[in-house]
C-alpha cells in the first residue's frame, strides 16, 4: 500500500522535535480524524535556517512532514511558500487516494508557520501566503 520512501520516513522520520528559537509556528488540524500538525521554522534572511515538527497521526501524516521538512530545510522563504501537497507525494513516490489529505496537513502546517513569522515580523502575511485552511474537507480516512 505504502512506497519504501512513505514506510522509510515514517519508521525513520526526519527533523523530529521542537525548536526553542523558532521564529515561526504553525499548527493545523483535521476536524475529522482530529490529527494534528505542528511545524517550527527557524528563519534568517530570508531563509529556512531550521525546521522542526511533532505531529500526533497518521503514519502518512508524519512521512510527508518529514519530506516537507527537508524539502523546506535550507530553501529561501519564497520556495518553501510554494513548496505543494502534489511535490512532497511525488517525491515519496505517491500516497494512497484515502491519505492525500495526509499531506495537506504538512502543506498547510508550513504556510500556518510562514504566516505567523510575518506576523511576528509586523508584516500582513496575507498578501504573501494567501488565506489558511485550517481542516480538510476531503477526509476519507475514517
Ligand atoms: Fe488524518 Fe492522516 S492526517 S488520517
Amino acid at each position: 500500500m505504502y512506497s519504501a520512501k512513505v514506510m522509510d520516513h515514517f519508521a525513520n522520520p526526519r527533523n523530529v522535535g521542537e525548536l526553542p528559537d523558532a521564529n515561526g509556528i504553525g499548527e493545523v488540524g483535521n476536524q475529522k480524524c482530529g490529527d494534528i500538525m505542528k511545524i517550527y521554522l527557524k528563519i534568517e534572511n530570508d531563509t529556512v535556517v531550521d525546521v522542526k515538527f511533532m505531529t500526533f497521526g497518521c503514519g502518512a501524516a508524519i512521512a510527508t512532514s518529514s519530506m516537507a521538512t527537508e524539502m523546506i530545510k535550507g530553501k529561501p522563504l519564497s520556495e518553501a511558500l510554494k513548496l505543494t501537497n502534489s511535490a512532497v507525494m511525488e517525491a515519496l513516490d505517491g500516497l494512497p487516494p484515502v491519505k492525500v489529505h495526509c499531506s495537506v496537513l504538512a502543506e498547510q502546517a508550513i504556510k500556518a508557520a510562514i504566516s505567523d513569522y510575518y506576523t511576528r515580523q509586523g508584516i500582513d502575511p496575507l498578501p504573501i501566503v494567501g488565506p489558511l485552511t485550517e481542516d480538510c474537507h476531503d477526509c476519507q480516512c475514517h
